[in-house]
């Protein structure tokens, strides 16, 4: 049976997507805080007896924190590389390399990197499963998961919600990821970039490929931040936003930019289509987001954080095969299917210059299987120029 490995959301179907949160409610019930009803207060042992390496080449305190807190909730072993310096990349180590290596030591990878793609290429080289804790600006599968999972908790459904995404669009890996998770439960999407920081022309393609979103005409009632909203045909753009997820200005991606990046305050969330909004934010904050605004209902970031830990417990378990009645193993995996994966030859390149394949292995394409058959990186996701392709 195929490794299965979550390197992008789209790796997943929607129904195992919902599988994850069923096995995540079933911890909380059983696990749960009585006093916190986001929190995993007490330990299994279905994992016991199997070590997870989070291997992290970036900073980080929710992911890596959440994931091994999980893996301890679960009876499990972590063992851990939270300082690039301190392993043997500094030493010129490839990363195909490096995972091999700890795919001897460890059942399972948390892998966050600085380049795109890198979860995808090490994935090709593990033989135990990968799971993508944020690579580049590319990706964050698991973060997606615990957004959908506090949407889902807090506004009592999925589908069909009225999300505005808000800030750095460009660079922020969660925002990507849960776009298209968003457009997976039919949400209509709404765009609020900083200006300069649009959603990567990569990503939108996706959206209108993949998903079929078309840009949809906006009501005069939405704030005037709203440049573009996207949604399937049908859908009717409501002033009511169900949700406002906002990201921090990525200033470890941006060069020679410095953001004039809005505040989000009670003042601002005094407009009348954030009456019943959710306030969303994958954190750290920097700055952009008022902690006056806290103790206000809306306020689901910390509970969202929260969530980290049963959204991960449920799916290591997934993974490992270790849930009495559930195994991702059962799905043939995927909802992206490639039609065809070639290794790069006759000078094909990614033209994100940001991606693992110029680092290691050189380009890979991938033609999905879908009406358009648009050419795109196997790790990043860039769309290759068809006359490179
Ligand atoms: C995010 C990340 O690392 O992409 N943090 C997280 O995992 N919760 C968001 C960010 O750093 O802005």
């Amino acid at each position: 049976m195929a490794l299965r490995h979550l390197t992008s959301i789209n790796d997943l179907t929607n129904e195992e997507i919902v599988r994850i949160f069923a096995l995540a409610e079933k911890f909380l019930e059983g696990l749960g805080d009585p006093d916190a009803p986001s929190r995993v207060s007490r330990s299994t042992e279905i994992c016991a007896g199997s070590v997870m390496a989070t291997l992290f080449y970036e900073p980080s305190t929710r992911t890596r924190l959440s994931f091994e807190s999980a893996m301890c909730r679960l009876g499990g072993r972590v063992i851990s590389s939270a300082d690039p310096a301190t392993t043997s990349a500094a030493k010129g180590e490839t990363l195909a390399d490096t995972a091999r290596i700890v795919s001897a030591y460890a059942d399972i990878i948390v892998l966050r990197h600085p380049v795109e793609g890198a979860a995808r290429l090490a994935a090709q080289y593990s033989t135990v499963p990968v799971i993508n804790g944020g690579d580049g600006a590319h990706e964050h599968p698991t973060q997606a998961l615990c957004d959908l999972f506090t949407m889902r908790r807090e506004k009592g459904v999925l589908e069909n919600l009225n999300v505005a995404l808000f800030g750095d669009l460009k660079n922020s890996r969660t925002i990507h990821s849960l776009a298209y998770s968003l457009a997976r439960f039919g949400a209509t999407i709404l765009l609020m970039p900083t200006p300069g920081m649009e959603l990567p022309a990569h990503v939108e393609q996706q959206l209108r490929d993949e998903f079929e979103y078309i840009p949809l005409s906006r009501s005069n009632d939405l704030p005037d931040g709203v440049i573009k909203v996207y949604g399937r045909l049908q859908a009717v753009v409501k002033d009511a936003i169900d949700v406002l997820y906002l990201t921090r200005f990525q200033k470890e991606r941006w060069t020679d930019v410095t953001s004039n990046y809005p505040v989000v305050n009670q003042k601002f969330l005094a407009a009348p289509c954030f009456r019943r909004s959710l306030v969303m934010h994958p954190l750290p904050r920097a700055g952009e987001l008022d902690p006056a605004f806290d103790d206000d209902p809306r306020a689901a970031y910390f509970r969202q954080a929260s969530y980290g830990v049963p959204i991960r417990m449920a799916l290591i378990s997934l993974l490992l095969d270790r849930s009495s009645d559930q195994s991702l193993k059962q799905f043939a995996g995927g909802f992206r299917h490639a039609d065809r994966i070639e290794s790069g030859t006759g000078g094909t390149e990614c033209p994100n210059v940001n991606c693992i394949s110029h680092v290691e292995s050189g380009a890979w394409l991938e033609r999905l299987a879908l009406k358009s058959d648009r050419p795109r990186c196997f790790f990043c996701h860039h769309e290759i120029p068809s006359q490179l392709a």
